[in-house]
Order: structure tokens, then sequence, then C-alpha cells
């Protein structure tokens, strides 16, 4: 990554700066831009949420948006739908279009993917990361970093590291052992920097063993940059720095916060001061401005020239790069694959008696109903929100799918009640934790008359439901639930969707349920009775035609549950083991740590499926699952040693009458499995799309990390011995074949 003749430069230039324009360097100049040293022709950096398409701009120095339609851009499925494709060249699609998009803005720096495990399904980010799985998002972060920065922009993959709630997420303090940490929440974050380069990475603002991952010297300079030979820029999170010494000696590079006061952020006039009376050394600062320059250069936002004076000197200054990347925003060509992503997002989880497809030429009547067909989600969710060029609706989706020769009714079903649009943007009060806990939303159940109005609702869409043969009820989630800043208090499905539901099956067995959700919803009180549910995350732009081209049958489902739906908190192993959201600090404890509360991932390495298969813990859909409008028959498999591992084949027939994709997954277990280990973990998948009655040969290469565990004591990664099983399957609760070897 890094050549002498650049280095080389970049020390020139470091050696112009004065101290006062290194300060500037490395803090906000304002909410989305590091500061620059316009004397030397170095501007500062440009940066911009978010994981689903590049945010609106605000002012400078406030959190009111510019108002313009200049910032409207292509909104892209979460990364949680990105995940469901189990599709690497759909995340190299979408890290291509968002990449393309920023430059197309003029930002040097996307702040994004968000890749925190999905260890607690109340969560209020969930939606904008991936899985509970460490390999599936080590696999689908890579391609999705490399298309991003393809654009002459960085990605800045976040939240670094085990930021999985957002109750008092600045001041919570998380515990774990090394072996969880390393087995389950490093290793996405560890492929994004050694696979995919990312050349940028955010710190977190939850503490981890006691200090804020974004001034965290273990995490940022010991794991990133000794361990894994990082040299990019890393930022803080927006408010997340709290010591000017910690943060200077960390190995952060940059101080963003969401106060205009930028002058007084720790790492501006404070560091200053204490490098002045010699407290901090300038070397730091130096290093911090050698990474920014290291990543200026890389995203071609300036090149370093050199100049030989008359005295033999040489003289460094920064230059524009004139072919630099323009970037395009709002291309037909990335709305096309923000669609492809889309329709392979969409997951059949159910679909008893193949009911669905509702074929057009068989549909005459259709009956749409719920609040989530037709509503728009892009402009919610805290940092990931986006002003769209368009939001297409699952009604909306339905109405162009089935055209004409289809009467498309729709009613509302269920009511939400709204939160009032504030004029002021979230994110001034986002560090204010007072202003984040005391949640609004919370209400002493509804007024008389919005009872009313819900008993009308349900008894409307009901009374239609009994007229009409295909009827599809789109519930779920919305960004007042899914947000950042706020976890969920329950998994229940909320406005009384569960007595919609229920009321609408009792008169029309055939209904079909979607759920538009970013975290597990319980859908236990309907979901034996509905024989069809479609699920799928905040699904962009594209996301309602997608759905309505599955429910018609033009698209063959595909996607694939990248996290397990439990039906109860309490089933989950952070219920069963965690002290979610933390308990109080001892006396002791305040005196170390500048943290309101402090929890232990007592679950270690049983997160998500490790946990419910590991103790037989039923679930709602399991990891891995979805189904297709076609079977598909496995065979054959074979295992062959080599001398690095194992080739693993399968035979996969598409015993139906449709091309359809099918991701098969591969796991590995002892076939004794030991107290401490999970039963499987996946360890390789792939997707593929299968003709009508012809077969497939997937293929997967084992090696000996595949059958490792990080070992506390050595602090290495050894290899387990004995008797392991090589499983295939459909999912992780659906497996097809499975081979024994020995180690
Ligand atoms: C927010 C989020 C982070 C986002 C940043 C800038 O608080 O935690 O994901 O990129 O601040 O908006």
């Amino acid at each position: 990554m890094k050549n002498k003749e650049t280095e080389n430069k970049i020390e020139a230039l470091l050696k112009e700066l004065t101290l006062d324009e290194k300060i500037s360097m490395i803090h906000s100049a304002e909410f989305f831009r590091s500061g620059g040293a316009e004397r030397l022709g170095i501007p500062g950096i440009s940066m911009n949420d978010g994981p689903m398409g590049v945010r609106n701009d605000f002012e400078p120095d406030k959190w009111v948006t510019i108002g313009s339609t200049a910032d409207m851009t292509s909104y892209l499925p979460s990364n949680s739908a990105i995940a469901a494709t189990w599709n690497r060249e759909l995340a190299h699609t979408s890290g291509a279009v968002l990449g393309r998009e920023a430059r197309g803005r003029g930002k040097d720096m996307i702040l994004a993917p968000g890749i925190n495990i999905k260890r607690n399904p109340l969560c209020g980010r969930n939606f904008e990361y991936m899985s509970e799985d460490p390999y599936l998002i080590a696999e689908m972060v890579v391609p999705l970093i490399e298309g991003i920065q393809e654009n002459d922009v960085s990605a800045c993959v976040k939240h670094f590291a085990c930021n999985s709630q957002e109750y008092e997420r600045l001041f919570v303090n998380v515990e774990l052992d090394e072996r969880t940490l390393r087995e389950i929440y490093l290793p996405g974050f560890e492929a994004a920097v050694k696979r995919a380069h990312s050349w940028a990475l955010m710190g977190s603002y939850n503490l981890v063993r006691g200090v804020h991952g974004s001034q965290n010297k273990w995490l940022l300079t010991d794991i990133l940059r000794k361990e894994w030979k990082y040299d990019g820029c890393v930022v803080s999170d927006w408010g997340a720095i709290h010591d000017t010494k910690l943060a200077a000696e960390s190995g952060l590079d940059i101080e963003m916060s969401v106060t205009p006061n930028f002058d007084e952020y720790y790492m501006a006039n404070p560091l200053k001061e204490a490098i002045k009376k010699g407290e901090i050394s300038e070397e730091c600062v130096n290093e911090k401005i050698r990474n920014i320059l290291r990543f200026m250069l890389r995203v071609r936002l300036i090149e370093i020239e050199l100049k030989e004076q008359k005295n033999g000197k040489v003289k460094a200054k920064a230059v524009r790069v004139p072919d630099r990347d323009p970037g395009c925003v709002n291309a037909d060509v990335c709305h096309a694959f923000v669609r492809k992503t889309a329709e392979e997002a969409v997951i059949l989880l159910k679909n008893d008696k193949k009911i669905l497809p509702f074929k057009p030429s068989e549909t005459q009547k259709l009956l749409v109903i719920g609040d989530n067909a037709n509503r728009a989600h892009a402009a919610g969710g805290g940092s990931a929100e986006i002003k769209a060029l368009y939001e297409k609706t699952p009604l909306l989706g339905l109405a162009n799918e089935y055209g004409g020769n289809t009467q498309v009714k729709y009613v509302k079903g269920y009511y939400v009640p709204r939160k009032k649009a504030d004029l002021v943007n979230w994110q001034e009060s986002s560090i204010n934790i007072e202003e984040l806990n005391n949640d609004t939303r919370k209400k002493s159940g509804y007024s008389a008359e919005e009872k009313k109005l819900i008993k009308k609702l349900k008894d409307e869409a009901v009374a239609l439901a009994k007229e009409y043969d295909k009827v599809i009820i789109v519930g779920g989630l919305d960004h007042d639930l899914d947000v950042e800043g706020k976890d969920k208090e329950n998994l229940k499905l909320p406005f009384g969707q569960d007595e919609l539901i229920n009321a609408v099956l009792d008169v029309n067995p055939n209904a079909v349920v979607a759920m538009v959700s970013g975290s597990p919803v319980d859908m236990s009180a309907w979901k034996d009775r509905a024989k069809a549910i479609l699920w799928m995350s905040y699904n962009g732009m594209e996301g309602g035609a997608a759905l309505a081209e599955v429910i018609s049958g033009s698209i063959v489902p595909s996607g694939k549950l990248p996290e397990s739906l439990p039906a109860d908190f309490k089933d989950t192993p952070v219920a069963k083991y965690g002290d979610y959201p933390g308990r109080k600090l001892t006396a002791a404890e305040k005196k170390v740590m500048n943290a309101r509360l402090t929890q232990r991932f007592n679950e270690g390495v049983f997160v998500g499926y490790r946990y419910y298969e590991k103790e037989g813990v039923k679930v709602q859909f399991p990891f891995g699952h979805g189904l297709s409008y076609v079977d598909f028959a496995y065979s054959g498999m074979k295992v062959e040693k080599t001398k690095s591992g194992f080739n693993v084949s399968v035979q996969v027939k598409n015993t139906g009458h449709v091309a359809a994709k099918e991701t098969v997954q591969l796991y590995v277990g002892e076939k004794k499995v030991s107290k401490e280990n999970p039963v499987k973990e996946l360890k390789g998948f792939d997707k593929a799309e299968i003709k009508p009655g012809q077969s497939k040969t997937y293929k997967f290469k084992l090696n000996a990390k595949d059958f490792s565990h990080y070992c506390e004591e050595s602090g290495k990664w050894e290899m387990m011995k004995g008797e392991m099983v090589i499983y295939i399957g459909a999912s992780s609760a659906d497996v097809r074949c499975m081979k024994t070897v020995k180690i």
C-alpha cells in the first residue's frame, strides 16, 4: 500500500506545514469537512453519510439542510438488504453506485458501510448493518468497499468496534473476551482493512474495555495500525472524543463532532496548547498528517509537487488532480443496478400451497392493505437518511407491475401515529443523551378518536378482503422504530398489525403478508396461519417495484436471511446472558471509566444462529433461510483433500419450470461438538442462476483457518482436531448433504 516515492513527497509537504495548519487539518472545520492548509494548496476532506446513499447537504455549521433540490440522489437498499442478496457482485455494484454518486456530489469520503454485528434485535441501527455472521459480513463488505473506491472516493467502514446497541451509545462500555472479539466482532473490519483496503475507518461511540472506541489506543494503534498494518485515515464518530491526550495518542487522525465550536474541539486548541507545553509530542500530530495526506493522494484530491529551489532546497505543495473522476448522480445505469440489488434482496419466507406468485393474467382485482404499502422510508433512520430522487412504494410497484387489466385497490389498514417533523435536524442533539432517552414516542395508549380510526381502518380492510381473491398486506416497521440513537423496546409488531392481519386472514385465508422491516419482529400471532410471507429490509428507491415483481412472478425470489428472526427478545442470547442495556458502574469503575453503563457480551461467540442452534432455541425463521418459486435438488457432494485443506463440490438441480437463483451455503462444525464451540459456522456460500431442469456444480475451497478457533492462551488461531463435519445447505437449518473429514 505504501510506496517510497509517495512517502517522500508526503514527508516533504509535512515539513512545510506550521503547527497551526497541522492542527486545523485534524478536526472539523465544518460539520462534514476537516480543515485544510490553503497556503500549501491542501483542501479539507469532504465527508458525507451514508450507507444508503449520499445524504442531503447541511449548512457548514448549522444542522439545517441547504434546502435545494441539487442534493437529491439514488436511495440504495440498506446494508441488511444488500447482505440478503448473498450476491458478491451486487455488493460490488452497490458500492460502485454509492462511490460514483459521492464523487458526483463532490465528496472525498462516504461514511459507509456500517458493519457492526447484529447482536441484539432491539438495536435501532440493525437496518444499517449487514448480519449476525462475521463471514457473511466479510464476504459482502469487501466487494462493496472495492466498488466505492473505484471512483476516486473513499469508503469509511464503521463503527470500530462493538457498537451493537443505541441505548446510551456514547457512554456504554463493552467488555468481551478475546476469542469473541477475534472470531465475531473484528473479522468484518479486518477484511475491510486487509482485503478491501478501506482508505478510511470510523471509530465507535461506545467504550471497549474501558476506553471510547474513537480514542482507544488498543483498538486504533495496537490492533489496527500495528497488527493489521493499517495506514489509512481514521475519523471519530461525531462527538465521540472526550479527551485530548487519549485522542492525540490513540491512532485517531481527525476529530469530528456536531457542535460549531470547531477550534475548541479536543484535537484543536487544547491539543495545540498541550503540544506547546510539551505534554504531547508534535510527532503524534505529524503521524496524523501523514495518514491524511496519504488519504488525499489515494482519492486523488491532490497530488504533491516538489520544486527544486535555486538554493537547492526542495519545496513541496499540493495541487489539484485535473483528471479526477467526476462521478455522477442519478444516472439511469445506477438506478438499474439499485433495482437489480433490490430484486435479489426480497426474501420469500413461506409459500404454502405455492399460492404465490399472483400471476397478472390471473389477477383481475388486487387488494393492497397496510400503511407500509404506501410509505416512503428514505428520509428517516438518522444519519442514513436520504433525500431520494424518488422512492417506489410497494403500492406504486404493484400498480406499475400489474398495469391496467388489474384493479388495484388500496386501504391503509392500520394507523401509525406520526412524530411531528422537527425543523431542526435530529443530529443537533444526537450526543445529548437526555434528549435521546426521553422517548417522545412513548404514548400512554391511543386517544378516543385514534381508537375509532383504528377500528374504522380495520373494518374497512376486512370488508374489502371478503370481496377480493388476491390480497396483500404490507406491514412491518418504519424509521420511527428502526432509527439511530434509540433501541426498540420489544420485537412486537406495532400499530395493531397483528389484530388486522388475523382479522383479514379470518375472512381471506389466502391473504399474503409482506413485512418491511430493518430488524426482526414477532410474527407468531399469524405466522402459522398465513400461507405466504415475504420479507424485505428498507430496500431503496426500487424496493416497491422489486417486491411487486416477486409477487407477480416476473422475478423469482432469491433472497436469504442474513440474520435469524427470533419471535421474542427473551429468546435471544443477549436476554439470556447479556446484561443489556448494561448495569450502572461501581464507584471503582467510575474512577477509571468515563461511562454510564457497562455490559459484558456474556454470550461470547454464541451470537445469532450460533446460539439458537447450540441451545436448541426455536426461531421463526433461521439464518440463511429463503425460498424460491422452484425447488432445488442437491446431490453428489464430494470432498477431496488438498495440500491446504479441502475442495468441496455439490450438484444442484432446478426441478422447476422457470430459471431461478440458489445460494448454496457451506458450514463447518465438529462431529462431536465441544462445549465451547458452536454446532456449525458459515465458511462458504455461492449463488448462481440455474435454468429449469438444469444442474449446476457449486465448488468451495476450505483451508486451515476454516477449521480453527482463536485460542486465548496462545493468542493464536489453532486448528480443531479430530472429526469435522462439512455441511452443505439451503440455510443454516436446512442441511441437504454433509461429509465427515478427519483433521
Ligand atoms: C452519526 C453516526 C455515524 C455518522 C456520523 C455523521 O452520529 O453514528 O454513523 O456517519 O454521525 O453523521
